[in-house]
């Protein structure tokens, strides 16, 4: 079976048990200002799984392309990628573990004819605060999987949320336990990874194919847990592994959309994939991250130093220091040769491989220029680089961390003081500001309370400033901590005392109004002739979100056009009476006709 039947069955087999389909989001989220990248099928439904109302139903079926960067030291194993499709069930408050977990496996076994004895599971054993799943493992068991194949985990293993462990959830975010569907290869165990082999084990026996979240908990500011006024069933499956255990293959990079990249690498190197761990482990690193950057690229990133441009980066340079590793070429020498055209091509990326190779060229003179320093500290007795090395390395010579990582601890053995290093680099971006966030974070989207009100306050400001100050103004950027947002717009100069004053009255005016917040999706092209402000040159999905802030659904002012209408992803508060008082704390000029402005909520 081809991945592309895979994924078709599935959508069927959910369509079938009364699912509708749903457009994924597009994996670049440029409108978004607290994230870089989808990482996961739930992100673009996080306000339906809170309670909003969905506009297609309580049960959807979707295939959402993902990128996790958090599993970027990962890669190299048979199993892990950053980039991958996961296919996705949602239930908004309808059906919950007994149908999941029972089409869950009719899935697996039916559809796709997995054996239901190589199939083993993992429930959660519970906290002090949420008790034990037994309700999913006894439910296991009806359908007939052995107690002695169902194992329990705690919340490392078996509790799903975006920033993981409850402890480490923000306020705001949403999660809840998970079961884990393995499928077992059968292959021995191998003892360096522990006396016993479970579902769990790293020894390559078992691969997980897919994970039944419930998410039903809500984190509080306080640090505890509390239900969601719903609860939700939140399956993904990453396809590629699907695929792979269907055709009997524990490796993932064995797969048909792997295929390509893996015969043009073993042509262009004369290496056999599989020949050898070391040069194993280089083939899996160069298809994941550059069959990662394809899809980035294609969504039209460039590679820069700040948020996705920067990720792209990362990907393309570790890829090719790996590349000329695998054909034991000085990277200098090695970019001459040209020959990763032929492997992005086979990725399917022929439109961005001059934009790859603008890149590759630019790091060559990177690495010319730092070879010097960075051959001083691989070649010297010492066998540990301080974290002021490496920042300098940084800092004076462009060579970014995974750079520095793979030249001086792959290839040379040394060990770099990582974490002096990112206590020097954050100091570093808080200073210049030139760098993003997601550098470390990985692209993930922060929904706590204080980053959800701002955002809802940057659609307010942005409305009220262009009413204010005429429809020249338009958005440039955005970003947002949890003590202040940032928004960038077009507007020759900066505000004048009595202009400040007219944006915030307008601005409180209409939270003192406590208006809702709503949306609906639509297509782009309804959206636009609704008249919400959207992003030229941005890549939206078939669907977009819309989000209105509408006086007229107050009695007293029915009638009025909508305060702010925007195509985003979203989330925002209920009503913005939340808010408080939105202040305009700083304004600054930055750059020809850019005007940023800085601002906060609260009492
Ligand atoms: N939210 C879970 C995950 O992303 C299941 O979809 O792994």
């Amino acid at each position: 079976m081809t991945t592309d039947e895979i994924r078709e069955r599935y959508l069927k087999f959910f369509e079938g048990k009364g699912h509708v389909r749903i457009e994924p989001a597009p994996l670049v989220l440029e409108n978004d200002p607290t994230t870089l990248f989808t990482s996961a099928g739930m992100q673009p439904l996080i306000p339906y799984l809170k309670g909003e109302p969905h506009p297609k139903g309580k049960r959807l079926v979707d295939s959402q392309l993902s990128l996790r960067l958090q599993d970027i030291e990962e890669v190299g194993d048979n199993r892990h990628t950053t980039y991958f499709e996961m296919l996705g069930n949602w239930s908004l408050g309808d059906y919950f573990k007994k149908e999941q977990l029972e089409w869950c496996l009719e899935f697996f076994t039916k559809e796709l004819g997995l054996p239901k004895e190589k199939l083993w599971v993992s429930v959660f054993e519970g906290t002090k605060e949420v008790s034990k799943d037994e309700e999913s493992a006894s439910r296991w068991k009806e359908l007939g999987i052995p107690e002695d194949r169902i194992f329990f985990y705690g919340v490392d293993k078996n509790w799903w949320s975006r920033s993981g462990e409850p402890d480490k959830m923000p306020a705001g975010e949403i999660g809840g336990p998970d079961s884990e569907t393995f499928f077992d290869f059968g292959t021995p165990h191998n003892p360096k990874y522990g006396k016993e082999c479970h579902p769990n084990c790293q020894c390559g026996r078992f691969l997980e194919i897919g994970n039944s979240v419930f998410i039903q908990y809500q984190k509080n500011k306080d640090g505890t847990l509390s239900e969601l006024p719903q609860k939700n069933v939140d399956f993904g499956g990453g396809l590629e592994r699907i695929s792979a255990v269907v055709d009997g293959l524990s490796d993932v990079f064995l797969i048909d959309v792997y295929t390509p990249v893996i015969k043009v690498l073993e042509k262009e190197t004369g290496i056999k994939y599989g020949s050898s761990d070391g040069n194993t482990t280089s083939f899996r690193i160069i298809a994941d991250h550059l069959r990662a950057a394809v899809a980035i690229a294609s969504e039209g990133v460039e590679p820069s130093n700040r948020g996705q441009g920067y990720i792209l980066r990362r990907l393309l340079r570790k890829a090719i220091v790996r590349y000329s590793r695998l054909t034991d070429k000085e990277i200098k020498d090695f970019l001459k040769s040209n020959s990763l055209d032929t492997i992005v091509e086979a990725l399917g990326g022929a439109k961005v491989k001059e934009l790859f190779q603008a890149e590759w060229d630019k790091f060559e003179r990177t690495f010319c220029t730092a070879y010097p320093a960075i051959m001083k500290l691989a070649t010297r007795e010492n066998n540990i680089v301080s974290g002021e090395e490496a920042f300098e390395l940084f800092e004076s010579h462009g060579l970014l961390p995974d750079v520095q990582k793979e030249v001086l601890e792959t290839r040379f053995g040394k060990r770099i003081d990582w974490d002096k290093f990112k206590e020097l680099f954050e100091k570093h971006q808080e200073q210049s500001r030139t760098a993003s966030a997601g550098m470390f974070k990985g692209g993930l989207a922060d929904t706590s309370e204080e980053v959800t009100k701002l955002h809802t306050a940057t659609h307010l400001l942005h409305a009220a400033l262009r009413k204010v100050l005429g429809e020249h103004v338009s958005q440039k950027g955005s970003n947002i901590t949890a003590e202040r947002l940032r928004f960038d717009f077009s507007h020759p100069q900066k505000l004048t005392e009595e202009e400040i004053k007219k944006v915030e009255d307008l601005v409180n005016e209409q939270i003192k109004e406590d208006l809702p917040v709503s949306f609906e999706t639509m297509s782009l092209d309804e959206a636009i002739k609704k008249g919400a402000l959207h992003f030229f040159g941005e890549k939206y999905g078939k669907e977009v979100k819309v989000y209105t802030i509408d006086p007229s659904t107050r009695p007293a002012r029915s009638g009025l056009a909508p305060f702010s209408r925007e195509v985003c992803g979203g989330p925002h508060v209920s009503h913005i009476g939340e808010l408080g008082r939105v202040r305009i704390i700083k304004q600054e000029k930055v750059g020809a006709g850019i005007v940023r402005i800085y601002a906060t909520t609260g009492k």
